[in-house]
């Protein structure tokens, strides 16, 4: 199999695949990391689950699941210095594990592909509200009046497919650049201009007469308004919001240089994905609440309350048109590392040149996309099981596929790989925290997601 991602190199790549610094992995990372899962999903998840409890939960599931498995990705990326499933590949036949474990790789490389299929649909959205922010639609536009612009978007396919399309595009065309020229650079000034835009928000929201009310909708526990279902939503959603699960935190693990920390750099990661997070409910809530909105409305809740808040903002359209702008490119951020783990795999087992395999995953995902594209409307919606399309690949993808990944992962660092290896890549000089991790990984992060699995079987009950 040899050294694939220096041959990668060798194919006319322009430059190696390798962060310049640690940073620039931190930023790539969190560039991944936050996106629409943050300020479109963390919200109306939490509004469908009741709130506060719910949030919690999803605290702990970050906490003691989802951050080992992250630091399991990046070490187990760095050690195979492959797409995932190169990587497993090669850790098999490295040191002599049983070869069924490649069905990781694979597993986690497919739910990538599923997530960017409609999570490229959803960034579309956000695009086309750039463009309605800028034309100042949204001033002074009432709870209806947003609702209405909403509506009439997402019941749209024909514009949902152009949206879709252009923003698969874009990701094809970042991806394309490669490691340096294209990922690293869209990360660098993206971050600290969305969080000072979601502070603005909060700052807003806190002299709305709702902002009370969100506040102890989002801080103060109610553990009856927790419904069936919400550990696993929990589980789910912080596998989704660390891109866990899908390989892109493996892939980038792999140009990870040798000395950086990996312990570190998955906490700041981390640390500031969920601060994202929280910081887009403070701003999302407190408008549900003056508005007469419904906490639980659903996948349209950021989209449906945010534009009231620029409505009415002094320099609204300006700003309106920034935050979506900026909501656009995280969500650029986190579709290239969705497409990574797929292009990475073309490079290394098709020998495609990096254009050509991210024009091929590019399109395959767009094709898949379409499904999501018709699932908004009750005429052009084709249902699968319980519902559209849509609703099907991304309860599929998050709440089955990346804990699953997860699971194997973990269950993978934990168990199958060397102890030797995992001190190594997890320690440096430090023996103790190696240790901690290990024992979390062995134990306490494999039995909460058996116990989540269970609970969301009613098994629990
Ligand atoms: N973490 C991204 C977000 O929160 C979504 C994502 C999931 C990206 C899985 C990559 C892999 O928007």
């Amino acid at each position: 199999m040899g050294d694939g991602i220096e041959k990668v190199v060798e194919q006319g790549q322009s430059t190696p695949n390798r962060w310049s610094t640690r940073l620039a992995f931190v930023l790539a990372a969190s560039g991944s990391a936050v996106g629409l899962g943050n300020v479109w999903k963390f919200p109306y998840i939490t509004g469908s689950h009741g709130g506060s409890a719910f949030i919690l939960l999803y605290l702990l599931c970050l906490a003691a699941v989802a951050i080992p498995v992250l630091m399991a990705e990046v070490m187990i990326g760095r050690e195979g210095r492959m797409s995932p499933v190169g990587t497993f590949d090669r850790l098999c036949s490295q040191h002599g594990i049983y070869r069924r474990w490649q069905i990781c790789g694979w597993l986690v490389m497919i739910a990538g592909f599923v997530i960017l299929s409609f999570y490229s649909v959803v960034a579309g959205w956000a695009m086309a509200y750039v463009v309605r922010t800028a034309m100042g639609q949204f001033t002074w536009v009432t709870a209806d009046g947003a609702a209405a612009i909403f509506a009439d978007l997402v019941e749209d396919p024909e514009r949902l497919l152009a949206w879709h399309t252009l923003f698969m595009g874009l990701t094809i065309l970042i991806v394309s650049r490669g490691v340096r020229g294209g990922l690293e650079r869209a990360a660098a000034w993206l971050m600290p201009a969305l969080v000072v835009l979601l502070l603005v928000l909060v700052v807003y929201g806190t002299r709305l007469h709702g902002f009370r009310a969100a506040v102890d909708y989002l801080l103060r526990p109610d553990f009856g308004a927790l419904d069936h279902g919400a550990f696993l939503a929990a589980l789910g959603h912080a596998f989704f919001t660390l891109s866990l699960g899908v390989g892109a935190m493996m892939t980038y693990g792999a140009y990870l240089g040798r000395n950086s920390s990996i312990g570190g750099s998955c906490l700041l990661v981390a640390t500031l994905d969920t601060v994202v997070a929280l910081l887009a409910g403070l701003a999302i809530f407190p408008l549900v609440f003056s508005n007469g909105l419904e906490p639980g409305l659903g996948v349209g809740l950021a989209f449906q309350t945010l534009p009231i808040a620029f409505g009415q903002l002094p320099n609204g359209v300006f700003l309106g048109t920034l935050f979506f702008g900026l909501l656009t490119l995280a969500a650029l951020t986190s579709a290239i590392s969705l497409a990574e783990p797929a292009v990475a795999w073309l490079q290394e087992r098709r020998r495609m040149s990096r254009v050509k395999a991210a024009t091929s995953v590019g399109i395959a995902a767009w094709a898949l996309g379409l499904g999501s594209v018709v699932s908004f409307t009750e005429h052009s919606r084709i249902d699968l099981l319980a519902g559209s399309i849509y609703e099907f690949l991304d309860y599929a993808a998050s709440n089955v596929m990346l804990p699953l990944g997860g699971l194997l992962v973990i269950l993978f660092a934990g168990w199958v790989l060397p102890r030797s290896v995992v001190l190594d890549q997890l320690g440096g000089n430090h023996r103790r925290w190696p240790a901690i991790w290990l024992r979390l990984a062995r134990y306490v992060t494999p039995g909460l997601m058996l116990l989540v699995f269970l609970e969301s079987l009613g098994l629990l009950a």
